[in-house]
């Protein structure tokens, strides 16, 4: 099966796991469709379309009875099939047939993933990749005003961080001579660094010993993953980025930090990781909302700047495949060969 296209086909996370409690309604929107999203009394996640079927009220500010979402202007109850349950005051009570189709939902790796309703899709969720050693993991929600290609790119360009994120990963006066190469996957595509000592920004100084190697990886239809490796090809680090398109140009992000346990308590670390990762969040939210706001800018004055494309350097390792895989377009072939780059 050929990955998806970016559009709402396939799994994508709309939550964690924690973020949808028992008896409490959960607001969410993907490709654009607002969802109402609960627990049945069993505990299986459940998703409707925000929007109840008799006056259009959203569900998502009723409240969950008995597993059902009550409709919060009239009290209609819906289960997660989007049948309608109860009707107050109308009697003998009896249950209808679906009045809303219901979206497919699974909960799987500490995330809430959902399909738009019909049949499921033929591709798994895209989990995160796997090591030889233990992690400890915990979960960053966030969103950023950007695409899904922008945000991927930005997430798997190294070639920002000497800028956006100065002194935090990397120094423009501090680079290094490593090597790269870029290789497809069935499913996406992903470019292996090699040579690379320490970063020169403090994060790798306090919390990374050695670098054996490591990965930026983009898989469809949209996971954004950096992997660090040490020389024995333990994971150090691995932040797998869920990037879901929600609304008005707004991605959706769910980031997944996975770190090699070691000597430092878990909640310790995490505290720690939080954050710095907070911090690197907003540092590349903002370039983002600029550049987005910037061609919004050109876009309303009705001047198309030169160039009409975007440059591209030989440093954009990953992004112009990210923007053929997610416009559905052949990734073309690549050289079976490392290059040098000063990083
Ligand atoms: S609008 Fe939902 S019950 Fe009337
Ligand atoms: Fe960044």
């Amino acid at each position: 099966m050929n990955p998806t296209r970016e559009s709402d086909d396939g799994w994508w996370p709309v939550a964690t796991v924690e973020q949808l409690k028992p008896a409490q309604t959960l607001a969410r929107t993907l490709f654009g469709v607002p969802l109402v999203l609960f627990r049945t009394a069993q505990g299986a996640p459940a998703a409707l379309p925000d929007r109840c079927p008799h006056r259009s009220a959203p569900l998502s500010q009723g409240r969950v009875r008995d597993g059902e979402v009550e409709c919060p202007y009239h009290g209609w109850r819906f289960d997660s099939m989007g049948r309608c349950t109860r009707v107050p005051g109308v009697q003998p009570a009896c249950v209808s047939g679906p009045l809303l189709p219901a979206a497919n939902v699974r909960e799987q790796g500490g995330l809430i993933w959902v399909s738009r309703a019909g049949p499921l899709p033929a591709v798994e969720p895209t989990g995160p990749q796997t090591g030889p050693n233990p992690l400890d993991v915990f979960f960053i929600t966030d969103t950023a005003r950007c695409s899904l290609a922008e945000a991927a790119e930005n997430f798997l360009d190294a070639f920002h961080t000497h800028f956006v994120h100065a002194g935090w990963i990397r120094n423009d006066h501090e680079r290094q001579k490593i090597r790269a190469k870029v290789e497809a996957l069935p499913d996406g595509i992903q470019a292996c660094y090699t040579e690379e000592g320490q970063q020169s920004g403090w994060i790798a100084r306090l919390f990374e010993k050695e670098r054996g190697w490591s990965y930026g990886r983009f898989r469809m239809p949209g996971l954004a993953e950096i992997e660090y490796r040490d020389k024995q090809g333990r994971i150090n680090l691995l932040i797998s980025a869920w990037l879901t398109p929600s609304q008005d140009g707004h991605i959706h992000i769910h980031a997944r930090i996975a770190s090699r346990r070691d000597w430092l308590p878990r909640f310790l670390k995490e505290i720690i990781l939080r954050r710095v990762f907070r911090v690197i969040l907003n540092q590349d939210k903002r370039i983002l909302e600029l550049t987005t706001v910037n061609v919004e800018r050109f876009k309303a004055a009705g001047v198309s700047a030169p160039p009409a494309k975007l440059l591209h350097s030989p440093l954009d390792l990953l992004g112009p495949h990210i923007r053929s895989l997610l416009a559905g377009e052949p990734l073309p072939e690549l050289p079976d060969a490392e290059i040098e780059v000063h990083l």
